[in-house]
């Protein structure tokens, strides 16, 4: 398994390019599953959880065709997908596995072939996560759904029909899902409490491009009118807040200064107030943000993660982790996820001052210095995380499992190299 080596204490400055985001681009490509005709993606972030959903649909009978593209000034991918007729209506156990946004093909396939299977995801490192909602929205749409040996088997006699849906609670997936089931049910679908987060929003846009009827697009109230047919788009991806948020705070905690280009503020409205409370000087300007931090001290800010617009659950890692290089104690409150503090012992390895308070919150206090270690995180951001505090961090961090980062970070040395970081990736075949 490849590792990343940072040598700590270099002030970033320069421009990084924002690519297309992750979790808007897996629904988009399960989004082309609704239709016979090409949908085109552009300014597709080079992830191996897009490899994994790539693979996945070929599995299903897309053809998928792959482009180098230049977006925006930076280079990119492009694809396009075609589903003339899908050869397999199963996604089994192993892509599953791999990704467990590989749900996002249920709502398509059972709103154009009324057949589908998929394997239970299971849980993840940062918690359980259940798909119960998914399965009784589809269910007040006339599917039938059994749990069979780990599979979920979902079918409807004819066609799914239009519904009324009061979510409990705020969903992404769920919320993705059922719309995309809904573009293509019989009448009327209302979706109550829905998740309203940029990536949905940016799924609404293609589905109305495909001929989908959508309603309320950026509320939480979206109304469906189902179509008979859809036909092909091309769309180009939605920055990445994620990842934007994320090199927003590898300024920050460098007590640096990075342009980040072609990022949507108004994506992060509340990681921005909150980097702005602590003493960070932000400037907007169109698609571009900088963040400068030079010469300053910042002050600790309390964090509590929340659906869109509140703040991320996909940034509390890394914001914590900023916390520990502000003066005075912050508490984190994570309200999403059951399990997301596994970054903590990890830091409290580089010299953090944490205190988890059961799964629910956290008081990081600032301290005078991180030292460099080796250590290792269980999912996606914790690893980012790992590596701000290897950035600050005095004399040399290792992370290792990089798979993680590999699944949601483009290029990340390179960009990390190109604002001045002394980073690198050791290669598992450079070791003995
Ligand atoms: C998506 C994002 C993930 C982000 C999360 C919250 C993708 C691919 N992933 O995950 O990066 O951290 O939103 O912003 O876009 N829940 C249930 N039953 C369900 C569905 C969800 O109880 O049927 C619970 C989950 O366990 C969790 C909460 O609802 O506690 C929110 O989860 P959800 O918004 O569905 O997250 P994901 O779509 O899995």
């Amino acid at each position: 398994m490849d590792k990343i080596k940072i040598k700590g204490g270099k002030s970033l400055e320069g421009k990084i390019y924002i690519s297309g985001a992750k979790n808007a681009a897996l629904p988009l490509i399960c989004a082309s599953l609704l239709t016979d005709e090409t949908v085109t993606l552009t300014n597709m972030p080079m992830l191996s959880d897009i490899k994994a959903m790539n693979a996945l649909l070929e599995q299903l009978g897309t053809k998928i065709d792959e482009f180098d593209d230049f977006v925006d000034g930076h280079s990119t991918k492009t694809y396009s997908y075609r589903t003339k007729e899908a050869t397999s209506l199963t996604a089994p156990y192993d892509y599953v596995r791999k990704m467990r946004a590989s749900y996002y093909v249920l709502g398509p396939l059972l709103a154009r072939y009324g057949k589908c299977e998929l394997s239970l995801p299971g849980g993840c490192a940062i918690g359980a996560r259940p798909m119960d909602i998914h399965l009784n929205s589809l269910e007040q749409m006339g599917a039938n759904i059994e749990i069979k040996n780990g599979y979920i088997y979902a079918s409807v006699e004819k066609r799914l029909k239009g519904a009324h849906i009061i979510f409990p609670l705020v969903s992404v997936g769920a919320t993705c899902n059922i719309l995309m089931a809904a573009v293509l049910a019989e009448g009327r679908t209302i979706l109550e409490n829905a998740a309203k987060e940029p990536e949905i929003s940016d799924l609404a846009h293609l589905l109305n491009k495909m001929g989908a009827k959508i309603d309320g697009i950026g509320t939480s109230i979206l109304t469906i009118e189902g179509v008979d047919k859809l036909n092909g788009a091309t769309h180009k991806v939605i920055a990445d807040r994620i990842e934007a948020g994320s090199y927003a705070v590898a300024a920050a905690i460098t007590r640096g200064c990075i342009e980040l280009v072609n990022a949507l503020p108004f994506t992060l409205k509340r990681p921005l107030h909150i980097l702005r409370d602590m003493g960070v000087k932000i400037t907007e300007n169109g698609n571009s943000i900088t963040i400068d931090a030079r010469g300053c001290t910042l002050i600790g800010k309390d964090i509590m993660t929340e659906p869109f617009p509140g703040f991320p659950t996909d940034l509390q890692a890394q914001f914590l982790a900023l916390m520990l290089t502000a003066d005075g104690a912050s508490m984190v409150t994570e309200t999403i996820f059951e399990n997301r503090f596994m970054h903590v012992p990890e830091l409290l390895r580089m010299g953090a001052n944490i205190n988890v308070h059961g799964h629910a919150s956290a008081i990081v206090r600032g301290v005078k210095r991180l030292s460099g270690a080796q250590v290792m995180a269980t999912d996606l951001r914790a690893s980012f995380a790992l590596i701000l505090a290897g950035l600050v961090a005095e004399g040399e961090t290792i992370v290792n499992r990089v798979y993680h980062l590999d699944r949601g970070y483009e290029r990340l040395e390179e960009k990390l190299r190109g604002v001045g970081a002394d980073i690198e990736r050791i290669k598992e075949s450079d070791e003995e």
